[in-house]
């Protein structure tokens, strides 16, 4: 398998799961912008810092696919989670944005839940990283437990709930031709009726931190729990535009206080 055609698993599930997903990618195709899965400015990727599961080894088969991790790490003291980036093989690919959530630093009560949710995960699953990073939810979906974990970290709640795979794609705002910047992207998307993250404002960054990124709040979807559907907040999209530092070169990183609001796309609202 090519790093292309793993990607594309990963696109796929995303935009056939997705109806938003779906639904701005083809209004954008409509305007006549020319973007494909690898053209995207970056997939984000969620997970827990259980060994089993964590940064490394989910990122393993990327890793066997010419990805390399930067050495820029990003914290989110107030959210309990820790992130890195890494670089794709082919300038044209997107970059892999992926975080975890440190689960020493929550209550027992939640370590206890996560723990058994893990544990559930079929062994073959836990022994193919390759499948293991889109494998989604291979447990029994309690939700009383989602509410409890909800309580504590709605990024848990949400790992909970949707499990292994693309968190969002973000669009690289910098190949558009119709839009010049994420604010004339989120203008555009609420005469299409789509909730814009506003979270300390909607642009988060900006040319001063050499990035700026918008994203829509997620939409809710039905989702099946051992006692039935409930509604909840599901995957979102983003938009992230690039500026030149002092050499000319884009910046190739991220910035942890804008990353800390964008999370909170998938929050209920
Ligand atoms: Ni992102």
């Amino acid at each position: 398998m090519t790093i292309a055609d793993y990607l594309e698993q990963f696109w796929l599930q995303y935009q056939s799961e997705v109806p938003a997903a779906k639904d701005i990618y083809e209004l954008f195709l409509d305007r006549g912008e020319d973007i494909t899965f690898l053209s995207h400015d970056h997939l984000a990727l969620r997970t827990f810092n259980d060994p089993r599961v964590n940064i490394e080894t989910m990122m393993q088969p990327f890793v066997a696919m010419g990805y390399t991790v930067s050495n820029m790490t990003y914290d989110f003291p107030a959210k309990k989670l820790f992130a890195r980036h890494y670089e794709p093989p082919q300038e044209d690919m997107p970059k892999i944005f992926i975080s975890e959530l440190l689960l020493e630093q929550f209550s027992e009560t939640l370590q206890s839940i996560i723990k058994n949710t893990l544990d559930q995960i079929p062994q073959a699953i836990l022994n193919d990283s390759k499948t293991l990073a889109h494998s989604k939810t291979n447990w029994k979906l309690n939700f009383e437990d989602y509410e409890i974990l909800a309580a504590e970290s709605e990024y848990a709640s949400w790992l909970y709930a949707y499990g292994f795979r693309a968190n969002h794609f973000a669009i690289r705002v910098n190949h558009l031709k119709t839009f010049e910047n994420c604010k004339e992207i989120n203008d555009f998307l609420r005469t299409k009726n789509y909730k814009i993250n506003e979270e300390n404002g909607e642009l988060k960054g900006g040319p001063e931190v050499l990035l700026e990124q918008s994203s829509i709040m997620a939409q809710y979807a039905d989702v099946e729990f051992t006692d039935g559907i409930h509604k909840i907040p599901s995957c979102y999209y983003e938009f992230t535009q690039r500026f030149p530092d002092k050499t000319g070169a884009l910046y190739p990183g991220f910035v942890a206080a804008s990353a800390d609001k964008i999370f909170e796309s998938t929050n209920k609202h």
